[in-house]
């Protein structure tokens, strides 16, 4: 992990001054990528969720301008985007600039920065694999700024106005997880939020001789904003039914199983499965975090397979190929437990693994996987994970 934040750190550095003739005066920032241990299609029902920070992310090395000037390139993509600061107009929804510059925006209306910058932005999340690509973008963005132009704005304050920004400039109803973790997260911890109170605690991250592998089954995540959508208005419907019966009831979080149990046969059955998993994740998540407070890793391991199967069956964002890698990852001996992880319909797979077993599992999953999707996955094992701000340039 160090090695590869130092190279990018050194890259970003590099990439500055060759786009803009010198890198004197440079600030860098990163925000790192999450993956969720568990806790998923929760946040938006106002429930619960375990995700933490990985030791990736999106890096900017930002210098402020005398004048109204942005310059913004991405290395990764090759492209430079200019504009007066007072001259904004809104880029493509869900292209890179959209999230970066609609972070730019909004704090330019609060009247936070007042002169133009130049900045380069880079990283080493894969993008759309479902680790928090954008949210970590967002979140990127807003420290590399408040660094250079010193507004106060508290953590929370920057995940909602992150949040937002990727509502009205990318388009998508995304819940508030991955922008908190990706800004809240801390080194060595996991984040157990609650969406409602946005109450946090930082539950750390003891696994001995166990290790976190995050697995991307590659496959192209091209469904997932339409279908998050119509999973959210499905909860909606849900959450309208049992409003009638229960006036309290403002979000799933309120529906006790009683309720469920006493009502949910009215609703039509793909909205009563989608009620399931949002009451039965809840309490996984509460499990989740009070065994990985206690090290009891193999019960957080069993709580991530029921989670997967809970995904599949009941909120069916999964899809055959993280379903093969969650039962491959299963099938070899030291894996305590495997789940999708984020959004669904692709992306990545999470599981606790025992360091001795990680060469038969990596084996195992490269040949099998790609004997049957003709896929090679993306693995790595987590060694540490990093957390929001600016970096000091001798740390290396
Ligand atoms: C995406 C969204 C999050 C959350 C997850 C599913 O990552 O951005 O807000 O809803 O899906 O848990």
């Amino acid at each position: 992990m160090a090695a590869d934040h130092a190279t990018m750190l050194k890259s970003i550095v590099d990439g500055f001054a060759s786009t803009f003739g010198d890198a004197a005066g440079v600030a860098v920032a990163m925000a790192p990528g999450r993956v969720n241990l568990l806790g998923d299609h929760t946040d938006y029902n106002d429930g619960y969720v375990l995700p933490m920070t990985i030791d990736r992310g999106v890096y900017l090395a930002i210098r402020k301008r005398e004048d109204r000037a942005v310059r913004v390139a991405s290395i990764r993509y090759g492209e430079l985007v200019e504009y007066e600061l007072d001259e904004f107009e809104k880029p493509e929804p869900g292209s890179w600039p959209s999230y970066l510059l609609g972070v730019v925006e909004e704090l330019r209306t609060r009247e936070l920065i007042d002169s133009g910058f130049d900045a380069v932005v880079d990283g080493n999340l894969n993008l759309g694999a479902g680790l928090s690509s954008s949210a970590a973008l967002e979140v990127a963005t807003a420290v590399s700024l408040q660094h250079i132009f010193g507004f106060e704005m508290s953590a929370v304050e920057m995940v909602k106005l992150s949040q937002y920004v990727e509502h009205t400039y990318a388009n998508v109803l995304c819940g508030i997880m991955d922008q908190f973790a990706c800004r809240v997260g801390q080194q060595g911890h996991a984040l157990f939020l609650d969406c409602r109170s946005l109450d946090y605690r930082n539950v750390p991250v003891e696994l001995g001789d166990y290790r976190i592998v995050i697995v991307s089954s590659e496959v192209r995540r091209s469904l997932a904003s339409s279908a998050y959508n119509t999973r959210r208005a499905e909860c909606q419907q849900a959450v309208d039914h049992f409003a009638t019966l229960a006036p309290g009831v403002q979000a799933l979080r309120d529906v006790s199983a009683e309720l469920f149990n006493a009502h949910g046969g009215d609703l039509p059955e793909n909205v009563r499965r989608r009620v399931a998993h949002v009451i039965s994740e809840n309490q996984r998540v509460l499990d989740a975090a009070a065994s990985l407070q206690s090290g009891d890793l193999e019960s957080m391991g069993r709580s991530m397979t029921e989670s997967h199967a809970s995904l599949r069956d009941d909120f069916e964002v999964s899809c055959p190929e993280l379903d093969f890698l969650v039962e491959l990852a299963n099938s070899v001996a030291g894996v305590l437990g495997a789940r999708m992880t984020g959004g669904g319909f692709g992306g990545c797979m999470v599981c606790i693994a025992h360091q001795n077993t990680i060469g038969t599992l990596v084996d195992s999953l490269c040949e099998d996987y790609e004997a049957r999707f003709g896929l090679t996955p993306g693995i790595f094992v987590l060694e540490g994970n990093l957390e929001a701000g600016p970096i000091a340039l001798d740390e290396t």
